[in-house]
């Protein structure tokens, strides 16, 4: 299926958050999550699951909560792409380190525009020219330099420049034109999954495209299954999910992988040749794995 061209909007940007250890990720995340909960939602500042969404001037933001390196990297080696903005957290205090180099090439590497936090602002050994400086060396030049990269001042710890940062996430995105066919049936990526003892296989998903409804037939990397709940980052039970939404869906029956493309499909016949076509694709990668260790 494609996009209807009649049908495209507007979808809110996919960010994730990489850097150095300890230079505040979870931090900065949690310091968004909530500052930005609306007053409706005060049972929400749970997250439930590794990825959420905020409204800042009545537009979405979908932040994901990278699982480290280890896992962002494992997700793009098996081609999944999900991120259309990386924040790139720089503390200010100790600048560019060996993670945020790695964190700059993955980046590039995917093409995905950057835009600096420099946190840790509050610290009095804190130096943002310093850490702009060193980021030169890494061909990112900030906005004040002469370049073109965003960079924010931000305080994770006390919750400074945070709107700012908001708002470049939503200058990057407009850029970026960012759209999607809310009327197809959905794709998107598995970011975890695992086995739960009361509620069987559980996937939380980004929704990429389209929408995913209870009922669907759905194929994850090479698991099988059908929507039978789905539940949001705010814990809520919902009946369907659009584009650029995170949502944890029960129904599948096994465990997919992180980094598996979802599909929803017409009907089962279709959904079995999907998934065993995945099957003898993994089998085949698995053989090339092997073969390869018996010829070294
Ligand atoms: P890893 O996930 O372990 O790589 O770390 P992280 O990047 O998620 O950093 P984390 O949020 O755990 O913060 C690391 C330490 O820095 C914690 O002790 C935080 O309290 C502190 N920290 C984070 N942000 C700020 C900030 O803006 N100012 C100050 N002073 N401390 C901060
Ligand atoms: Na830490
Ligand atoms: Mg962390």
């Amino acid at each position: 299926p494609e996009d209807n061209e009649a049908n495209l909007i507007i979808r809110p940007p996919v960010v994730t958050i990489m850097g150095h250890v300890d230079h505040g990720k979870t931090s900065l995340l949690d310091a968004i999550r909530e500052t930005n909960v609306t007053a409706g939602e005060a049972g929400g500042i749970t997250q439930h699951i590794g990825a959420y969404q905020v409204e800042h001037n009545g537009k979405k933001i979908t932040f994901v909560d990278t699982p480290g390196h280890a896992a962002f990297t494992a997700m793009r080696a098996r081609g999944a792409e999900i991120t259309d903005i990386a924040i790139l957290v720089v503390a200010a205090d100790d600048g560019v380190m060996p993670q945020t180099i790695e964190a700059i090439n993955h980046a590039k590497a995917a093409e995905v525009p950057i835009i600096v936090a420099i946190n840790k602002v509050d610290k009095p050994e804190a130096n943002p020219d310093k850490v702009k400086q060193e980021l030169t060396q890494h061909e990112l030049v900030v906005e004040d330099w002469g370049g073109d990269v965003i960079a924010v001042p931000v305080s994770a710890k006390q919750r400074t420049g945070l709107d700012n940062l908001l708002e470049m996430i939503l200058l990057v995105a407009e850029v970026n034109e960012l759209k999607a066919d809310p009327e197809r049936m959905a794709r998107g990526t598995v970011i975890e999954a695992e086995l739960d003892k009361g509620r069987g296989p559980v996937a939380t998903v980004l929704v990429q495209n389209g929408t995913l409804r209870i009922g669907d037939t759905i194929v994850a990397g090479h698991v099988l299954g059908r929507v039978r709940a789905m539940i949001d980052d705010k814990g809520r039970r919902v009946k369907k999910a659009g584009p650029s939404t995170p949502v944890e869906i029960l129904g599948l029956s096994d465990v997919p992988e992180a980094g598996d493309t979802l599909v929803a499909v017409e009907d089962e016949k279709l959904a079995r040749e999907v998934a065993a076509k995945r099957q003898i694709r993994k089998r085949e990668e698995e053989l090339k794995v092997t073969n390869k260790i018996s010829l070294d």
